[in-house]
């Protein structure tokens, strides 16, 4: 079997990984993937996730039975669209159906339709209506940009003058881009945040166990925004009624909703949730897995890859076997110092073998067979484990085999779940 995984981060080599473990003999193929993903697939760094055109090419040429599309860009671009015209079953949803991702004035205006809670809203593409409404917006407030920015188009305004600042910097000095040619101005939620990916055909929805993100650089969540610096599963905070109530409110409403539009949405909805005093509300949808998440939901399953997502191609999601373990896990993700901001890559990468089984790689480059680090995230370290406190002290563990100068990494995953739990006792 000739698989393709589009993507070559730290999502992709764990998506690569789980597919293995069912498929040990499939042919995979990974574009572009990277210098740590080729230890699994066969990497083709010059076919880049957005070259759509030389993707289905491709797919063509190597007989591909199943092409899975990770990454936003691609699915917004219409990638599963161009595949399947040219008659290869993908994984994803099109492109009508990514814009749920791709415009958050979409989405807020889906859930403002179908009733599905999410903080208060207005959107603006002129600047002095923008200012106006901010006027008798309570404080703090947030403002985010309409179209993808890499996870950074949201600023949370502590003052009035920060968010006409924000504001004025995304339609004027377009810090965006044309993202900011649209923006969201929305009230400010509190609350522990929980992301639930989920599968699903366009009919049924199941859920995957709820994860946490750490998306501040440092530890204690301080410091500049990231693309996440480690996760743990299960959420502690995504208590089962908790869950009744979002696949009640949110999930079940999502899916109908995204179906009666006339965009079904088959593949991965990934849902960022802000449990309130109110109650479970959205706070962003993405149309993908989401990076880091991947990394500690996809070792916790036990059912095969392939055919779940096969099923929501196909539309037989309510007959597949869709099965967590209950152990938990912990993903530490090992960064070059100085990111998100500056930093310096070419370093040699070495690990024990122990932790080379639980690596996923994200921004490394393999040279005459030696791994270089060439991102800002660099890999992440996942270990499973019976008990939460556990898989933490494992990841830490087998983080301290992976060496490469310049290696960062917060000292505090998971210590906010940890804590949530001991309240619960
Ligand atoms: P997003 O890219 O929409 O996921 O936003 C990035 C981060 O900003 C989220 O993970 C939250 O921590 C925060 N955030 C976004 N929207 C809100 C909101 N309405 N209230 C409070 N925090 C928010
Ligand atoms: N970890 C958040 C995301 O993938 O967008």
């Amino acid at each position: 079997m000739n698989l393709l995984v589009i993507g070559g981060g730290g999502r992709e080599h764990a998506i690569i990984k789980a597919l293995r473990k069912h498929h040990p003999d499939a042919q995979i193929y990974a574009l572009p993937g990277n210098g740590g993903i080729a230890a699994d697939a066969v990497c083709v760094p010059s076919i880049g996730a957005k070259d759509i055109s030389a993707q289905v090419e491709f797919a063509l040429a190597h007989q591909v039975d199943y092409a899975i599309v990770a990454p936003d860009d691609p699915l917004a671009l219409g990638a599963v669209d161009a595949l399947t015209a040219a008659g290869i079953p993908c994984f994803g949803p099109d492109a009508k159906a990514a814009v749920i991702e791709s415009s958050k004035a979409f989405s807020k205006d889906l859930m403002k339709k179908y009733n599905i809670p999410t903080a208060r809203y207005e959107t603006f593409t002129e600047l002095e209506k923008a200012h106006a409404y901010l006027d008798t917006c309570s404080i703090p407030v947030v403002v985010k940009a309409d179209g993808l920015a890499l996870g950074k188009g949201v600023i949370i305004a502590q003052t009035l003058e920060e968010a006409k600042e924000a504001v004025r910097s995304m339609m004027e000095d377009k810090i965006f881009g044309d993202s900011g040619n649209c923006v969201v101005i929305e009230e400010f939620l509190t609350g522990p945040e929980v992301s639930v990916l989920s599968f699903t055909d366009g009919k049924t929805v199941v859920p995957m166990v709820s994860s946490m993100d750490h998306k501040r650089v440092g530890s204690g969540d301080v410091g500049p925004n990231t693309g996440g610096m480690g996760t743990i599963a299960p959420n502690p905070y995504y208590t089962d009624e908790i869950a009744q109530i979002c696949m009640d409110t949110i999930f079940r409403p999502t899916i109908d909703a995204m179906a009666q539009e006339g965009r079904p949405f088959r593949g991965c909805l990934y849902f960022g949730l802000m449990l309130t005093p109110d109650g479970p509300k959205v706070i962003e949808y993405n149309c993908r897995f989401g990076d880091p998440e991947t990394q500690v939901v996809l070792p916790l399953l036990k059912s095969d890859l392939l055919q779940i997502m096969q099923a929501t191609t196909n539309g037989t999601l309510a007959e597949t076997p869709v099965e967590f373990s209950d152990d938990s896990a912990c993903c530490v993700v090992l960064a070059s110092n100085g990111y998100p901001l500056s930093y310096e890559k070419g370093y040699p990468i070495t690990m024990s073998e122990a932790a080379a089984a639980c690596t996923y790689v994200a921004g490394a480059v393999s040279k005459d067979g030696q791994l270089l680090t060439s991102g800002g995230r660099v890999l992440g370290v996942t270990a499973t484990a019976a008990t939460l406190p556990d898989a933490i002290r494992e990841a830490y563990a087998l983080a301290e085999q992976v060496h490469f100068d310049n290696k960062y990494c917060r000292d505090d995953i998971g210590k906010k779940a940890l804590a949530a739990l001991e309240g619960k006792k």
